[in-house]
């Protein structure tokens, strides 16, 4: 195949993928190039900026390593994670809606039982959290696996800090008999995804800020039911219109009560003042 031209080339890549045995990795590649093409076409691109688009990929690989996934940043930056999060997870009427995993998450968080403090040495206000875990038809989730996590006061999460030596603000527990569930942790607050590499250089060329609207992040998994992987946001956060991840959802908004010093719900006698937020989940039958 020769003397390919703009308006011939791109029918010339989708015929070298013929022999493709994946059959849906040819569609992938088919629609990709397509769309890549059409991109480059749209907006006449130059050699100049292809070249700077070459570079900041380059940069955005060079960024990311087992601590820092500068990719997975460029695709929350971009909308493209809570696109697929919102087609991957179309639910019912009624169901805790999903949002975007993040990058803070590990695996080996500590087990906590109801009523623990998470928080773990993580500065912040005290808050209680409690709720119930239900299924789509209202009935309590007994056991189910409930994993929190969330960024301290600073706005920080613990894997942020070098000297971390073991888990705060994050950990497991598992609902009671009743679909019930509570610990102790921290105010969420605002805070900026990591904006320090060719991601936030991005958000300042285009004009946009770095932030996040204060929320805790929860994964539950329970056996029958689809997994949950969401945020409960605080109500009246300044950046709920604007999250940088655009992960936000008027069902995961919830409001964050605060109290003078005095007894919390678990019947803890608090000296300093604290918060309380309740939200119940409800999960998807998995098919
Ligand atoms: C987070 O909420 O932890 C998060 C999500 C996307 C990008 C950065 C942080
Ligand atoms: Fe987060």
């Amino acid at each position: 195949m020769r003397n390919l031209d703009e308006n011939t080339i791109t029918d010339a890549v989708l015929a070298r993928h013929a022999n493709a045995t994946d059959a849906r990795l040819k569609d992938i590649v088919t629609s990709l190039v397509r769309h890549l093409h059409a991109f480059a076409r749209e907006v006449n691109l130059t050699e100049a900026e292809w070249e700077a688009g070459i570079r900041f990929l380059t940069e955005v690989g060079h960024m990311t390593d087992a601590r820092r996934q500068e990719f997975i940043l460029l695709s929350d930056t971009l909308g493209l994670s809570m696109l697929v999060t919102a087609m991957a997870h179309r639910k019912p009427e009624g169901c805790t809606e999903a949002t975007v995993f993040g990058p803070f998450f590990v695996d080996d968080a500590p087990a906590y039982d109801n009523g623990g403090d998470v928080a773990n040495g993580a500065q912040g206000e005290p808050c209680f959290v409690s709720g119930v875990v239900r299924g789509s038809r209202g009935e309590p989730v007994a056991g189910a696996r409930i994993e929190v996590w969330q960024a301290d006061a600073a706005g920080f999460y613990d894997v942020q800090y070098s000297d971390v030596e073991n888990h705060r603000a994050r950990g497991v527990l598992h609902s009671l008999p009743d679909g019930r569930y509570h610990f102790r942790s921290i105010v969420a607050e605002p805070y900026p995804i990591p904006h320090d590499g060719p991601v936030g250089r991005m958000l300042d060329a285009l004009g946009r800020h770095p932030w996040r609207p204060a929320h805790l992040h929860f994964m539950i998994t329970a056996p029958g039911y689809e997994r949950l992987v969401t945020h409960v946001f605080r109500e009246g956060d300044r950046y709920l219109d604007s999250d940088a991840v655009f992960g936000v959802r008027s069902s995961l908004i919830a409001p964050w009560h605060h109290h003078a010093s005095g007894t919390a719900p678990d019947g803890t006698v608090m000296a300093t003042p604290f918060s309380t937020l309740e939200f119940d989940f409800v999960l998807n039958r998995s098919s």
